[in-house]
């Protein structure tokens, strides 16, 4: 079974459709904090019950359209699909913490992938209506208009986003957080991974690292900074799509500097 082109142009206009769809769930719930309650999976990760009712709408959707096709969802959905056909990678909620406790920034994130690339990917931002959408050689856009990564080519002048999770350990971060205070470049942590991925194919921010993120995390957020001109080293190398794995992702002339101070063991280049 081959996938054509012309099936990725209806899978990113379903999946952009879909990404606007479920943020308008999210959203509504999200201004209506009594209508959910906030739990946790494990040590500082937060889980609602909107993680789930969004990723089961979404998959629901996706089957009926798609039914050959694979998903592998953050909140447990996963159905294995025909040998050949796409898998589709979705986090219902990227930013949950901040969803838990009433900050409004929080996205729904979608990608296809095919053969370890990321053929489609698509983010909303539902609290202020930013929909980044990419396919592969497609370029990327928000709301419609193309998007570019910066021209950002020192780690003096440079934002980046430094990752932060449970699963890497405290010492992990703080050293590579250290390294690139060291460097020179402004740190930030907005706990959306998807959305700072979003940020920086769109010039907002210069890079993006981590030490371990899971796949429904960034899978769109690549093929965004891919198709707006920007380096991401090669996430899918290994096992990332089931295992996760670490992450650099950045102007293009912040590439070697970049992955050179975040010094991240196990990072494919
Ligand atoms: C987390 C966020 C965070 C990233 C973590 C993710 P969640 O996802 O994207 O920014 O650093 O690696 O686990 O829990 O909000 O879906």
């Amino acid at each position: 079974m081959s996938v054509e082109a012309s099936a990725f142009a209806h899978r990113m206009f379903v999946a952009a459709a879909l990404a606007r769809e479920a943020g308008q769930i999210a959203k509504r719930r999200f201004l209506d904090r009594s209508s959910f309650t906030v739990g946790f999976k494990g040590p500082q990760d937060y889980l609602t019950e909107v993680d789930g009712e969004v990723e089961r709408f979404i998959a629901t959707r996706l089957h009926a359209a798609f039914p050959d096709d694979g998903f592998i969802g953050e909140e447990g959905e996963g159905r294995v699909g025909k040998t050949g056909a796409p898998i589709w990678v979705v986090d219902p909620i990227d930013g949950t913490s901040n969803f838990a406790r009433g900050a409004p920034h929080f996205c729904i994130s979608i990608a296809a992938v095919l053969d370890r690339q990321v053929e489609v990917g698509a983010i909303y931002d539902p609290m202020v209506d930013e929909l980044f959408a990419a396919r592969r050689g497609g370029g990327a856009t928000l709301n419609g208009v193309a998007i570019r990564a910066s021209t950002v080519a020192d780690l003096k002048t440079a934002g980046v986003e430094v990752g932060w999770n449970m699963r890497s350990g405290a010492d992990a971060f703080l050293g590579l957080m250290g390294r690139v205070v060291h460097a020179g470049a402004a740190v930030t942590r907005s706990g959306s991974g998807a959305l700072a991925l979003a940020y920086v194919a769109s010039g907002r921010r210069d890079g993006y690292v981590e030490n371990h993120i899971n796949a429904w995390d960034c899978s769109a957020g690549i093929a965004l900074v891919r198709e707006a001109g920007g380096y991401v080293s090669d996430y899918m190398a290994g096992d990332g799509l089931r295992r996760g794995a670490p992450i650099v992702a950045c102007a293009p002339g912040l590439r070697d500097s970049l992955i050179a101070v975040a010094a991240i063991p196990g990072l494919a280049p």
